[in-house]
């Protein structure tokens, strides 16, 4: 059992802290926002994460886990102290505020009353290490201490960050000092993961290329997608077709409105800004940032295509179904919702928005005047033109089509039903009456000219197996009886 302080009390900070006392240790959680530590301490998560509410109280009970804002309680004894502060984009830049991990830095130093490691589990630039140990030693009250600064990068996803920090692929560690690299990976001892001991700057390192590489599927499945909308081919079973293959995977080949959250748009970014600092121009990186932009505004484009043009939006009114930038998760950060929506309002519809967890974050995060906040799927598509589901949010795979078609104007008015995260079966949709698009299914073209648009989907259709709300996955007709096809997992690569 170890004694550990863990900085920083948000989406990384509280489960990192609470699945460490979760594995018997002593966890002191410090943040510098005395209202988070307050609701903490009255057992109140300030986030919303499956499975971590009963697993703070337990620790909380067992006395394992406690909440704290002083430096000095928190320094007291401590043996690993872990930052896990945020490193967001610097304001009007693309790289990385370390002014975060700089505070926390010195602070820890003016309190520290013992040897430590420092593990850095936010995500920092390469060499920040250095940073950090620099100005730990600068502000260190007993300069006989002995501080070591290991890099500990986390891959949790948001939305399931408990499972994720208890079952990882693997553990990376990186240190110029071996030993406290040792001490570090023995906290791992019981999670059974891989672990990857190495230098400082390569575990810094893997992290940024770990999360540029998810971000790269992404929006490449996203230019495919593009490109199948133009010459009459369905994304879905192209990525269907591909990931069977074993070096190419099916995870994060699913096209959509792109990816979001508080890493993938900052740490790809960061890293295109280390390498240009380093004089070199990271042509993917930006090529992978630019077609992410671009895909956000592909549904006002579809909008614009059924209403009639550029201008056709305004006085109309749409439903946005999901703010959150994925789902599972309230976290507003870099969602493309906040995109989408201030595009409609600037285009002089209005809006009515509905997500399961995310209102009061979003209530942050977007511009009130033009936006109406529902209760329910329903609510929010009553009385629009359009309805744009933006989120994967598992509930909206159950929507009552039927309910919601009839909730919104005659289909003379529009009854748009955009589907950004290609949920549903385009047919059906059709069916039930809606003018559907979903992302790169290329319909149009393959209608045109005269293609049945069903081949292989079909097949499921006849025997009544992909329902409205499923996602069809292609038939393997050589493996599997007609019929027996299952949708395809929702396991996702919407970032995290
Ligand atoms: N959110 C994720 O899914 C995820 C996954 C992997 C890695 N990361 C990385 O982990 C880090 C933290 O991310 P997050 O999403 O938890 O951020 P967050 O914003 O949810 O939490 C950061 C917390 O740090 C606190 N803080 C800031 N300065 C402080 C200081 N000087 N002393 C004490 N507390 C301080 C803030 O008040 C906040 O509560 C980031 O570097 C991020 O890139 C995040």
């Amino acid at each position: 059992m170890s004694k550990i302080c863990v900085v920083g009390t948000g989406y990384v900070g509280l489960v990192t802290g609470t699945c460490l006392a979760d594995l018997g240790n002593q966890v002191t959680c410090l943040d510098v926002v005395a209202a988070k530590i307050e609701r903490l301490k009255t057992g109140e998560l300030p986030i919303y994460e499956p499975g971590l509410q009963p697993m703070v109280t337990r620790n909380v009970d067992a006395k394992r886990l406690r909440f704290t804002t002083s430096y000095a309680e928190a320094m007291k004894g401590v043996e690993f102290i872990f930052i896990a502060v945020n490193t967001p984009t610097v304001q009007d830049g693309d790289g990385a505020d370390m002014s975060y991990v700089e505070s926390a830095a010195r602070s820890i130093a003016e309190h520290l009353r013992n040897d430590a490691i420092i593990v850095n589990k936010s995500t920092m630039p390469v060499g920040s290490g250095d940073l950090v140990s620099a100005i730990v030693h600068e502000h260190l009250v007993d300069t006989t201490l002995k501080v070591s600064v290991v890099s500990n990068p986390e891959f949790l996803r948001e939305g399931s960050a408990v499972q994720d920090f208890l079952q990882p692929d693997r553990v990376v560690l990186g240190s110029t000092d071996r030993a406290a690299a040792d001490k570090v990976a023995q906290l791992y001892h019981s999670v059974r993961a891989p672990i990857v001991i190495t230098d400082l700057y390569t575990a810094e390192m893997i992290k940024y290329a770990s999360n540029a590489f998810l971000a790269t599927k992404i929006s490449f499945i996203n230019e495919m997608a593009r490109i199948c909308d133009r010459l009459g081919a369905d994304v879905t079973e192209v990525a269907a077709g591909m990931g069977y293959d074993k070096r190419i995977g099916r995870a994060f080949l699913y096209a959509g409105l792109g990816f979001g959250g508080s890493c993938f748009p900052k740490d790809v970014k960061a890293l295109a800004h280390m390498a240009g600092e380093a004089g070199l121009h990271p042509q993917l990186l930006d090529a992978v940032m630019k077609i992410n932009d671009d895909q956000r505004h592909i549904v006002i484009e579809k909008l614009e295509h059924e209403h009639g043009g550029p201008g056709s939006l305004k006085g109309k009114t749409f439903a946005v179904l999901g703010l959150a930038f994925k789902d599972n998760t309230d976290d507003m950060r870099e969602a493309p919702s906040i995109h989408i929506i201030r595009w409609l309002i600037e285009a002089g519809a209005t809006v009515r928005a509905f997500d399961p967890v995310a209102t009061e974050t979003a209530r942050q995060a977007l511009p009130s005047a033009g936006l109406t906040y529902c209760e329910d799927e329903y609510e929010a598509a009553r009385g629009t033109h359009g309805v744009l589901v933006i989120t994967e949010w598992k509930r909206f795979r159950d929507i009552n089509f039927a309910r919601l078609r009839d909730e919104m104007l005659p289909r003379e008015e529009g009854r748009v039903l955009i589907d950004g995260r290609n949920l549903y079966d385009p047919i059906e949709m059709r069916r039930l009456g809606f003018r559907y698009h979903g992302i790169g299914h290329g319909v149009e073209r393959r209608n045109g000219n005269g293609h049945s648009n069903g081949n292989s989907r079909s097949d499921e259709r006849s025997n009544g197996k992909i329902a409205a709300h499923t996602k069809p996955a292609m038939t393997t007709r050589a493996t599997r009886p007609a019929g027996k096809a299952k949708a395809s997992s929702s396991s996702n690569g919407r970032g995290k």
